[in-house]
């Protein structure tokens, strides 16, 4: 059976260096015959998680927006790959508010992504994963990915500023593809 991978892009940038990144990811995936979704969630009516905790009684939001049709794929999807450039030395506000609503399907099903294969892919100005804080994005994704007991089994992460400086680096895309062949195995 071939697996179902989904891509959660973080990036306001359609041709910016995380979403170049993560489409070599979603190519290498699927020559390895994994089905691949893609969403960008810049755009997304994604509201904050107002902490109401319903969800704990009921592992249902109150809040319907555009996470309601995300919910099932973050449970049906057989990887996940997360997608973001370093904004102020961490994941952008993109990301994190999806994520931040993940407590709602995570209430209905604890076990949502365990033993599930996760890919990370970061983005940064800086020089270094350090200086540029992409570390930081790095440690939450681990804290975050133990405590759900899913493997973060590869990061592709550079140093890329101006809008396609990925495809200046094929070395990288290569690792990117990689990754996702990685996912779909
Ligand atoms: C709002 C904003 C905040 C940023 N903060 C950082 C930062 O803290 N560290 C860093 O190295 N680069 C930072 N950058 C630069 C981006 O991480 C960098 O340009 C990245 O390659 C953009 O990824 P994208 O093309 O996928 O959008 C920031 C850029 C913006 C627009």
């Amino acid at each position: 059976m071939s697996k179902n991978i989904l891509i959660l892009k973080g990036s306001p940038r359609q041709q910016g260096n995380s979403n170049v990144l993560a489409d070599q990811v979603a190519e290498g995936a699927r020559q390895a015959g994994a089905q691949v979704e893609s969403i960008t969630l810049h755009g997304l009516d994604i509201r904050p998680c107002d902490g109401c905790d319903s969800c704990v009684e009921t592992g249902v939001c109150v809040l319907k927006d555009d996470m309601q049709p995300l919910y099932p794929k973050l449970l049906a999807a057989h990887a996940l790959v997360l997608a973001s450039p370093v904004y102020w030395f961490t994941y952008s506000a993109q990301l994190k508010t999806c994520i931040d609503r993940w407590y709602a399907v995570w209430n209905y099903r604890k076990d949502l992504f365990k033993g599930k294969p996760v890919g990370i892919v970061l983005s940064y100005g800086d020089d270094d994963l350090h200086s540029s804080g992409g570390i930081n994005a790095i440690h939450t994704f681990e804290s975050m990915f133990r405590f759900l007991q899913a493997d973060i089994i590869g990061i592709v992460h550079a140093s890329l500023d101006g809008v396609g400086d990925a495809l200046k680096h094929p070395d990288l895309l290569e690792k990117a593809r990689q990754l996702g062949g990685k996912l779909a195995g």
